[in-house]
């Protein structure tokens, strides 16, 4: 297994890992959910490259940057046991050359939901994204349904910019409360966490997204919002300082 740290690094090493390359980019500070889709990439690759850069362009807010999980060695460990082939992990000098002065825009779907709660953060993520794509070449990358309006807007730049890449996605994994795993649960006091699988629970029930964010509200999250949209039901909301999100196909619930 190889870390790599410069886009010169990496180019020259890639070339060895032939053409089925999959990868999947992270933020770090690995859990099953990260290390899920690692394994569906192993499985439908000749060899994988995780990326792991926490990418300070997609934060709104500067708190929640500084307080993100900085674990790399144990996500190197992690990531080799799951089957991948190389770690990049670059700084900003080397991801923005430019200094952020190229940036990739959608002007849509990207305003709606957690973009219309966090400015410009969905730029900052197709933005590194388009970076990492151009950078590690792959045949496939790997993204997860719990960032399920990432995903499309990634999947929709990838058709937009005739991107010679396979954008897949795999399931959200989940606690066995319901709380979608995620590097930010860690953030979480004792009392959030055990309150935390609430927000599952109720978007994967019948009741209304008003009677949804009511019943949040009551129990003490911050909603950011509850909306059902194009066959999904979606939801954000602080929860002790920590913003969860998490959505469910619609019509599944038990
Ligand atoms: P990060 O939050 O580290 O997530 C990396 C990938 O893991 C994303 O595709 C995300 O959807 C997926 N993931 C996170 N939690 C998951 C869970 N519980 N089940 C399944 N998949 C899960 O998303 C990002 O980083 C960044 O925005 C990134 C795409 C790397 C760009 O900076």
């Amino acid at each position: 297994m190889q870390v790599v740290h410069t886009v010169a690094d990496l180019r020259a090493t890639r070339e060895a890992l032939g053409a089925s390359v999959g990868f999947v980019p992270t933020m770090g500070a690995l859990h099953e959910g990260h290390l899920s889709l690692i394994r569906q990439s192993v499985a439908e690759n000749d060899a994988t490259i995780v990326s792991v850069y926490v990418n300070p362009t997609q934060f709104d807010n500067p708190a929640d940057l500084e307080r993100y999980p900085a674990t790399l060695a144990q996500d190197v460990v992690l990531a080799e046991k799951a089957g991948a082939d190389m770690v990049f992990a670059p700084n900003y000098a080397e991801m923005y050359p430019d200094d952020f002065h190229y940036r990739l825009d959608e002007t849509d779907f990207s305003r709606m939901l957690c973009g219309a709660h966090r400015p410009g953060h969905f730029t900052g993520v197709l933005t590194v994204v388009m970076k990492l794509l151009n950078i590690v070449s792959p045949a496939a990358a790997y993204f997860g349904e719990k960032d399920y309006q990432q995903f499309q807007l990634i999947r929709g730049m990838a058709a937009a910019f005739f991107m010679d890449v396979d954008i897949k996605f795999g399931p959200t994994v989940r606690e066995e409360d319901g709380l979608a795993l995620s590097s930010r649960n860690v953030n979480l006091d004792a009392q959030a966490r055990a309150q935390a699988p609430l927000m599952h629970a109720l978007i994967d029930s019948d009741r209304s997204d008003d009677e949804i964010r009511e019943q949040l509200t009551t129990a003490g999250f911050e909603v950011d919002y509850i909306v059902s949209h194009d066959g999904r039901r979606f939801a954000a909301a602080k929860l002790g300082g920590v913003r969860l999100i998490d959505n469910v196909p619609l019509g599944e619930s038990s």
